[in-house]
Parts: C-alpha cells; structure tokens; sequence
C-alpha cells in the first residue's frame, strides 16, 4: 500500500507507517514553507515605505535601520511563533512575554504599531504569500491567525491627539 502524508514534521508517523509496509509516496512539511515565507515577508517589511526604514513612525523607522543585526534572530523568532501557532512541533517562547505564552502585546509595545501600520505588513504577508504561490486554503488561514493578533500587536499604540 501507499500512503501521502501532509504536516509531516519531523517524520516520525512516515517512518512508522513505512515500518508497518505502507510506502510512501510523498511526505511534505509545509513548515519549509514557513521559513521561506517568514523570511521573505521580513525583508520586505524592512524595505516598506509605511513600516519599513521610511516610516512615519520613529520607532519602526529606527529598528528597521539600525536594529538590522538583529533581523536573523527576528526571522528565528518569528519562524517559531508561526511554527507552534500552526500545531508544533517546534515551540515559541517569548525574550519578552506577554500575558500568554504566545502573547504578542510585550514583544511590540514599545513599537507604539497604529492599526495602520498593522494592516500594512498584513498586506505585505499577503503579498510574499501570492509571490510564493501558497495554495489558496493556507494562505486564509495564515492571514486569519495574523489578524486574531491585531489588538495585542497595536496595544502600546497611542492615537494622534488622544
Ligand atoms: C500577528 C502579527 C505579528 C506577529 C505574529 C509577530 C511576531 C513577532 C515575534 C515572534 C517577535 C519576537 C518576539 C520575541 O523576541 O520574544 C516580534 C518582534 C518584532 N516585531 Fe512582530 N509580529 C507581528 C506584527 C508586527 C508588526 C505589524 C510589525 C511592524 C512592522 C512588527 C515588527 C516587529 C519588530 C520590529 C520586532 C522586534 C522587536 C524588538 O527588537 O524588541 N511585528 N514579532
């Protein structure tokens, strides 16, 4: 018999029903394709005209040109978080914490992000999603789970006047 296997993660289940005489024939692990979307998605935020090194918003201006150094990590942490969001295996854990293990409020806070802005890079992960040619299903998926965290991600933002 045959078996085709999705959200293969590290293997284990392909390994085990090739032992029980099945063979297979295709494993795939989409979680390559998160690291390649994570990345692309992330030099194109640095390079964006409205959250990118020109952005009206002093905070993401500065990160996005002087912060660079720290754009491997970023895509590192921002792989992970993808990772577990979307079922594991791999597991996020916060250098800044918010109030649940996958909270997003502490990590952007001092970024002061306007719905906007959030909107913007939204529409940015959009378009690295249809660059990549992502099948329609897990690309409203992604964008769904990117939106659930609009308010924790504008929470440190602070209306114009207000
Ligand atoms: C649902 C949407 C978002 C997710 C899932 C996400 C994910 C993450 C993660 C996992 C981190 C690292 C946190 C840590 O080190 O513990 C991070 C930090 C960061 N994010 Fe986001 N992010 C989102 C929205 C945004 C938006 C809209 C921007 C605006 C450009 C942004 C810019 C940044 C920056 C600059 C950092 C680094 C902060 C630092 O150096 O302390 N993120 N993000």
């Amino acid at each position: 018999m045959e078996s085709i296997e999705l959200f293969a993660g590290a293997g284990g289940l392909g390994m085990g029903v090739s032992r029980a005489g099945f063979t297979p024939r295709a494993v795939i692990e989409w979680d390559r394709w998160c690291a390649a979307v994570v990345d692309h998605f992330s030099d194109a935020i640095v390079k964006n005209p409205i959250v990118g090194q020109t952005s009206e918003n002093p905070r993401l201006r500065e990160w996005h040109t002087k912060n660079l150094d720290r754009l491997p990590g970023l895509k590192f942490m921002r792989t992970l978080w993808v990772c577990d969001v979307s079922g594991g295996p791999f597991k996020f854990t916060a250098t800044k914490p918010g109030t649940t293990p996958l909270g997003l409020e502490q990590a952007h806070r001092d970024l002061r992000i306007s719905p906007a802005e959030f909107d913007e890079v939204a529409a940015e992960l959009g378009r690295t999603l249809a660059f990549l040619k992502v099948p329609k299903p897990e690309t409203d998926e992604v964008l769904a789970a990117f939106a659930a965290h609009k308010g924790e991600v504008t929470a440190g933002y602070v209306a114009k006047g207000g």
